[in-house]
């Protein structure tokens, strides 16, 4: 008798739990290293915390890897993200993202790659072509959903092929973007200075910084769309 009514209360708080769960936003870091081995996510949840945000929102992916022991001010700091030290935007587009995607379904997906792609002298037809793709598995999942393409941060050994895709992003967000699901960027490159990398290709703190403060408003934006928020 007890017991059964502990249970009851235990059923209907896991419910409750799991229905509060269920409103929030999803959003995914899809990307490779500079998204798995960085601390610009913790700074990012932090901005979240700032703007009263954190609460409404939980970061999805299949890792909660945290390779550089980052700190986030808040306790509550999500880990889980979808970076990938290695991988090329052509390989997760063909045979990576659609099973990551199924698993976290998000409602906002935001990635910076390519990095490893130019590193593996892949052209930038190719590369956007990844992006078209990846985009299009995307909006079979969620065709609601919500992408921010983050300019990629300098590589200074093969800094062109990192320029090209960079300078083809723009245009290719204006013939992708569509009402239902808008694509939109946040400048990641823009004044980030080779000494803002640690090893050559990963941010260090300066650059998780500078990352994190391109990144932040597009996401606080994108989110407040999402949840109709429109008070400042
Ligand atoms: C984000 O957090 C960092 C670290 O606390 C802070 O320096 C920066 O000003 C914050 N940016 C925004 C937009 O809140
Ligand atoms: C936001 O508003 C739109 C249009 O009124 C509505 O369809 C959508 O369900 C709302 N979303 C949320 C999270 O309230």
């Amino acid at each position: 008798m007890y017991t059964s009514k502990m249970n009851l209360l235990l059923a209907v708080t896991c419910l409750l739990g799991s229905v509060l769960a269920q409103t929030k936003l999803k959003v995914m870091p899809l990307g490779d290293s500079i998204t798995e081995i960085t601390c610009w996510r913790s700074i990012v949840w932090d901005n979240l915390t700032a703007a009263g945000l954190a609460d409404k929102i939980q970061f999805v992916g299949s890792s909660t890897t945290n390779t550089q022991n980052c700190k986030a001010s808040t306790a509550t700091w999500d880990h889980h993200h979808e970076g990938h030290s290695g991988f090329l935007a052509i390989d997760i587009a063909n045979k990576y993202l659609t099973g990551w995607l199924a698993s976290a379904k998000p409602d906002v997906v935001m990635f910076m790659l390519g990095t490893n792609d130019v590193n593996g002298r892949h052209s930038t037809t190719d590369i956007m072509a990844a992006y078209t793709k990846m985009v299009q598995e995307m909006r079979a999942i969620n065709p609601a959903m919500k992408i921010i393409v983050d300019l990629v941060i300098p590589l200074p050994s093969s800094n062109a092929g990192i320029t090209a895709i960079n300078n083809a992003i723009p245009d290719w967000i204006k013939t992708t973007t569509t009402a239902a699901s808008p694509i939109v960027m946040a400048d990641c490159n823009t004044g980030f200075p080779s000494t803002d990398l640690r090893d050559g290709v990963h941010p260090n703190l300066a650059g998780d910084a500078i990352i994190a403060s391109r990144l932040t408003p597009v996401l606080i934006s994108v989110i407040k769309s999402a949840l109709n928020i429109t008070t400042a």
